[in-house]
């Protein structure tokens, strides 16, 4: 076998080993439910080989979606005892227990690559038609329940619900936040290195947050009130952004929700016009916010180059963003640092402080493109596959040394080398 076919192979046996039920694992033991953008990015590596496999994955995680539209950041689908915390921390009661925050909305945007990539056209209709209603209800509790305002910014309430955890562009806000006092056992440690992994200063206040949605009865108004944690988060901001284009598309596909389509060009407009209350001269970029002290954060992540994935630069941004692309691209040996090398903050190994996620890197090449950036996009691409090739199938890189840190055989990374490189 070709390199190349021994590197796909290894790829679809990784998301056939993480398969559980219906639903794909991130990687056992350290991540062991099915977690929302997970599952969006994993479904584009099934494409590849099983489509009516890659289209269960989306309705799996449609199954954890609550009735006022969240589609929630995981779906315990059955008990597995190698997490915290699990649900009996998170205390939702519903038939499927989930957590109570979201995720960064890629899922529509997967859905319109697969509808536009799928082979069997039949099954893809059907399956649109199944879940467009879910779907648009998804995005219609991100404008409604977290930019009640109409700001065209939407909030986080958590960082797990950026995606991006250990961002250190959280780590002023989340200081912020009463630590939990009682005593809790980790979980994460037993599989991945403390160096790879949150401080415990961070862990006592993910769960202080936990604890605070639970007390607070899951009560929307209550927490979007009183939540201690409230940031406009550039990477969900964007990823939801492009993905409202994305549903608009899908719904006139469809020939349906004519007025929604409407609504949602409305929030789009809304936050073509907000972002620039995010664009700071003085660091030439866009910056995520903390909302409730209504400070800019300093610190450039891979979050704030999401813009471009999202087409929400204009011209003159554009011209002081490529600039900054270009050195961020070459600070490190790898791709694009999760958090940009020049920061203080920077670590080349710990979780969303440094290390290169596979994803990222892709929604970045496809913004660089749109954009006409083809040298940037061809250098994620060409760099992204060597990490690959050269370090395998793990859930992040070291952006220096390119070794592969935290969870091993990771679903997300195999899909996207299926879907981007394979
Ligand atoms: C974790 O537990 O580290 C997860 O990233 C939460 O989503």
């Amino acid at each position: 076998m070709t390199d190349k076919k021994v590197l796909i192979e290894k790829a679809k046996e990784i998301l056939k080993r993480n398969n559980v039920d219906g639903y794909t694992v991130p990687t056992h033991d350290l991540y062991p439910f099915q977690w929302n953008w997970d599952a969006a990015i994993t479904a584009l590596g099934w494409m590849k080989f099983d489509e009516s496999r890659a289209w269960l994955e989306i309705e799996m995680l449609l199954k954890g979606q609550w009735d006022n539209g969240m589609v929630p950041h995981i779906v315990f689908h059955k008990p597995v005892d190698t997490y915290f915390p699990g649900p009996d921390v998170w205390g939702v009661k519903n038939d499927i227990p989930t957590t109570a925050i979201s995720q960064p909305p890629v899922l529509v945007s997967i859905v319109k690559i697969m509808v536009e990539q799928a082979t069997d056209k039949a099954l893809a209709e059907s399956k649109l038609t199944e879940i467009l209603p879910k779907l648009i209800a998804y995005h219609q509790w991100w404008y409604n329940d977290r930019d009640p305002e109409n700001t065209g910014l939407v909030v986080s309430y958590h960082p797990w619900e950026s995606g991006m955890d250990n961002s250190p562009a959280w780590d002023e806000s989340l200081a912020a936040v009463p630590p939990v006092t009682y005593k809790y056992k980790r979980k994460d440690l037993d599989h991945v290195d403390s160096e790879e992994r949150p401080h415990a200063e961070q862990y006592d206040r993910y769960i202080y947050l936990v604890d605070f949605f639970k007390n607070s009865n899951f009560d929307s108004e209550a927490i979007y009130k009183n939540c201690p944690y409230k940031v406009n988060d550039l990477g969900i901001i964007t990823i939801l952004h492009k993905a409202t284009k994305d549903l608009i598309f899908l719904c006139k596909h469809a020939n349906t929700n004519k007025q929604e389509v409407t609504w949602f060009n409305e929030q789009l407009t809304l936050t073509e016009k907000g972002i620039n209350t995010l664009w700071s001269e003085e660091h030439k970029s866009f910056l995520n916010k903390d909302v409730i002290t209504q400070k800019l954060s300093p610190i450039l992540t891979t979050g704030t180059m999401l813009v471009i994935y999202a087409e929400l630069a204009s011209a003159e941004q554009i011209n002081v963003l490529k600039p900054l692309l270009n050195d961020w691209l070459n600070e490190t040996k790898y791709c694009m640092s999760s958090t940009y090398a020049k920061c203080e903050a920077f670590e080349p190994q710990r979780y969303w402080r440094g290390p290169v996620w596979l994803h990222i890197n892709w929604m970045i090449a496809l913004g660089a493109d749109s954009y006409g950036l083809i040298e940037e996009s061809a250098q994620l691409k060409t760099e992204s596959e060597e990490l690959l090739t050269k370090f395998g199938y793990f859930e992040y890189f070291n952006s220096e040394t390119g070794v592969g840190c935290g969870g091993d055989d990771f679903s997300w990374t195999a899909a996207i080398a299926l879907h981007w490189f394979l």
